[in-house]
């Protein structure tokens, strides 16, 4: 069969790959192959590979931080495989980083070298290149692309799914010269990531708008738990600055407020390495009592020579911002950075579309809940994209178990949500993707109440993108679609739970559904 593998990222690169033994496959990616997030993953890959952990133990470290809203399933299927997946990239070549010091001995698989990073219990976070991780994985994965009989289609953009029949036949996208152009395909495995910039602040890459989750959602397929998105406590607060690995906080940096107070011990007895939208909130907090200044990173305590072996990239970062931060703090605050919703999926990457399947952060299996595990993510790409690939062409189940089950019948997204926005395109001084940035971070970001998210709401069904055109506009289109699904999911859910924090309903109703469903009332046509 022919397969259309939509993305480039360890989630993309893993299915096509696998895919391509027995099938035919075309991989079309927005940019250049590794312009995705996976190239920017810094901390590492999840894995309990070590005598003294254990799947269990993974497991029990996943559903704690996913505020116990986790697919009991997704998340074994993620930690059992796990290990096997990863012996397959060390098989491919993936340099991650090994030492036999024999004084942290316990650090050490084999010899692997074993980082840590909030809510783990164990010492199981592989990396490579000390903070490169998501490099290494990225070049290795797309050498082997290259080996490979996959037909590779870079810059070109996914607009729509192709529908006919219930199924999915197909994709449109503007190719590499902003040209409209139709793929057939007997299958489409969307692995086109997040959409980080729905947010002003992000540490997504420029290519995270969300295409995939969008077209999948305007075909008429579910998409779940859109509510649930993190936001990473520590970018780095300079202009178009990145990520600050949690590994840092994990080797022992902390976060001190504009008095040099150590704060996060006052929030939580994990401080520091508490679960990430913990983290996050306690900063966002700590900011507020200052006029919304940063707060400090803090890694003068580390060994110098140590901080600069263990994050060579992040040494050169804080540099180039003027900082030394063997010597001084550096300013960081909470940035978007993962959506832990987005098209429900059962464990094989089927969605509730036939010929339609979707892995890594664009699919939603429930892996995750509402708040995912640190460094969990690229084992999520790399496990759920062998299973759908082993899943192309096998019989469809007469009932799948998707995401969004628990609450399935799927709620009809009301008709004032516009899928394709209306002709009008917006003013030079009003570009609507600053526009749905701004609605999307006063109102639907770290801290959530009903006026807001009515506010929104209202805000964001003003706004209209025009119809891709171009694959600035193609974006445009896909943000405001998931704005609006956001924001109308974060109204629906009257009560705190993981990364969604209402202030109007601050606990957690264990009555509510760990999941939200949300499907399109009319699919589009082909
Ligand atoms: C980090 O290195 O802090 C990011 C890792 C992740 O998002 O899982």
């Amino acid at each position: 069969m022919h397969v259309v593998v939509v993305g480039s990222g360890i989630a993309g690169l893993t299915a096509a790959i696998r895919a391509s033994a027995v099938h035919d496959v075309t991989l079309v990616t927005k940019g250049a192959l590794a312009d995705g997030a996976t190239a920017r993953a810094q901390g590492g890959i999840a894995v309990a590979l070590g005598a003294d952990d254990s799947a269990a133990l993974h497991e029990h470290d996943t559903h704690v931080a996913a505020a116990g809203s986790a697919d009991a399933r997704a998340v074994d299927v993620l930690c059992t495989d796990g290990p096997a997946r990863v012996r397959d990239l060390l098989a491919l070549g993936v340099p991650f980083d090994r030492s036999t010091d024999p004084t942290t001995l316990d650090r050490y698989c084999d010899d692997l070298a074993r980082g840590r990073e909030a809510a783990h219990t164990r010492w199981r976070v592989l990396h490579a290149d000390g903070d490169a991780t998501g490099a290494a994985v990225e070049r290795t994965l797309v050498a082997a692309l290259h080996r490979r009989h996959v037909t590779i289609l870079e810059r070109t953009c996914l607009t729509d799914l192709v529908v006919r029949d219930g199924q999915v036949v197909g994709i449109d996208v503007l190719d590499l010269l902003g040209e409209p152009r139709r793929l057939d395909a007997d299958a489409v495995l969307i692995a086109s990531g997040g959409a980080g910039h729905l947010y002003r602040e992000t540490t997504n890459p420029l290519v995270a708008t969300g295409d995939g989750t969008a077209a999948a959602w305007r075909a008429g397929a579910v998409l779940a738990d859109l509510e649930f998105v993190q936001f990473h406590p520590t970018r780095l607060a300079v202009p178009d600055g990145g990520l600050v690995s949690e590994a840092v906080r994990g080797e022992g940096a902390v976060l001190r407020d504009a008095t040099g107070h150590r704060f996060m011990t006052d929030v939580h007895p994990d401080a520091e390495l508490a679960p990430r939208d913990v983290v996050a909130r306690g900063i966002a907090a700590a900011m507020r009592t200052q006029r919304g200044l940063p707060v400090l990173l803090d890694a003068t305590g580390l060994d110098p020579d140590f901080l600069v072996g263990r994050f060579p990239g992040l040494t050169r970062a804080t540099r180039a911002a003027g900082f030394d931060w063997t010597r001084e703090g550096v300013p960081v605050a909470p940035a978007a950075h993962y959506a832990m919703g987005g098209i429900a999926t059962d464990t094989e990457g089927r969605t509730s579309l036939p010929g339609l399947l979707a892995v890594g952060e664009a699919a939603c299996t429930g892996v995750h809940g509402a708040n995912r595990l640190a460094s969990n993510s690229l084992l999520e790409g790399l496990v759920f994209a062998v299973r759908a690939a082993d899943a192309l062409g096998a019989p469809r189940p007469g009932r799948l178990r998707l995401r969004g089950d628990a609450t399935l019948v799927p709620t009809v997204v009301p008709a004032v949500v516009d899928r394709t926005g209306g002709a009008t395109r917006p003013g030079p001084d009003a570009p609507v993707r600053q526009a749905l940035q701004s609605v999307m971070t006063d109102h639907v970001g770290l801290l959530r109440d009903a006026a807001g998210l009515a506010g929104a709401r209202a805000a964001l069904s003003g706004l209209s993108a025009p119809g891709p055109m171009t694959v600035r506009d193609a974006e445009d289109r896909a943000l405001l679609d998931l704005a609006r699904l956001t924001a109308l999911a974060a109204e629906a859910r009257t009560e705190s739970r993981g990364a969604h924090a209402r202030t109007d309903h601050p606990d957690t109703d264990p009555t509510a559904p760990a999941t939200n469903a949300w499907v399109t009332a009319t699919p589009a046509p082909a």
